[in-house]
């Protein structure tokens, strides 16, 4: 008889963008639930300060902090490297880091395009590949990329954002077909929020946080935005093995937007 101490006990996995928001958020729900995890984020304060609650929470080496930008080529052998170490292994990746600047395809200048994709596709291209062969190591494994409703319906107002989330949704298939091609218990999917309660919407309108919140969720179907927790829930699910059969999909948690 085996002890079911968690839906993802024994995993051990690295987040991407954990400092704040939705990476947060996963890093506690997989924590809570069993894993040990690793926060990878430009800003290595914030990372270490959702470690240490994490820490406080469920025991010393629950949770670990680096300083990653997801652009940086060498800086993701060195993180992989360091959470393996830590970890003792990796078996889920959440790609989670990601920015969304406004601007329309004749407004949105070509910096701003390139980071855009910089960060939202080839920080999960570069991150996959530079975590494969560890997640080889400790299978059954799970990557889980997060896109957006946006990498499906499209705005005016997000270009940039738009095709890199559709980027990211499409490199998700890919993966998944690869890692199943290959012979490997390595599942891909993509989770597609809609507007979840987070910093990341302080830029996309204005007014008090209760403005925002109540313009946006007018927009959705079911009349409100999500919780980070909404969306650290849909993690958890492609993180454990309750998702074994599924792999290549794509969860939508957008309050009923694209049924539209
Ligand atoms: N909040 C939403 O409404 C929403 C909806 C759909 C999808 N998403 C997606 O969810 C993900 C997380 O969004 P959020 O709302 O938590 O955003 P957020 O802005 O609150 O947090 C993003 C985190 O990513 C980190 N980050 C940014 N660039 C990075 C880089 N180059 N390298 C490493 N870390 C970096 C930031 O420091 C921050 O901690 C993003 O990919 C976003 O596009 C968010």
């Amino acid at each position: 008889m085996t002890t079911d101490t968690g839906r993802v006990a024994g995993k051990k996995a690295l987040i991407t963008g954990g400092a704040q928001g939705l990476g947060a958020a996963t890093a506690r729900m997989l924590a809570r639930h069993g894993a040990t995890v690793a926060i990878a984020d430009l800003n290595l304060a914030g990372a270490q300060a959702v470690a240490h609650e994490i820490d406080a929470a469920y025991g010393a080496g629950s949770a670990f902090a680096y300083r990653l930008d997801v652009t940086d080529l060498t800086g993701w052998s060195d993180t992989v490297a360091r959470a393996g170490s830590d970890l003792g292994g990796l078996s889920v990746l959440v790609n989670n880091a990601g920015i969304a600047p406004v601007g329309n395809i004749e407004s949105v200048d070509l910096e701003t395009w390139r980071r855009t994709m910089d960060i939202n596709v080839d920080g999960a291209f570069h991150g996959t590949r530079a975590a494969l062969p560890l997640m080889r190591e400790s299978q059954p494994g799970s990557i889980v990329n997060i896109s957006s409703i946006a990498g499906l319906v499209a705005s005016h107002a997000f270009a940039a954002y738009n095709a890199s989330k559709a980027a990211l949704w499409m490199l998700t298939k890919s993966i998944a077909l690869h890692c199943a091609r290959e012979g490997l218990d390595i599942r891909c999917n993509s989770v597609h929020p809609t507007f979840a309660d987070t910093p990341l919407l302080e830029g996309l309108t204005s007014g008090t946080h209760e403005e925002r919140t109540a313009k946006l969720a007018r927009q959705i179907p079911l009349g409100r935005i999500a919780t980070p927790d909404d969306i650290a829930y849909a993690v958890l699910y492609l993180a454990s093995d309750e998702s074994r059969m599924m792999t290549g999909a794509e969860l939508k948690l957008d309050g009923g937007i694209s049924a539209m």
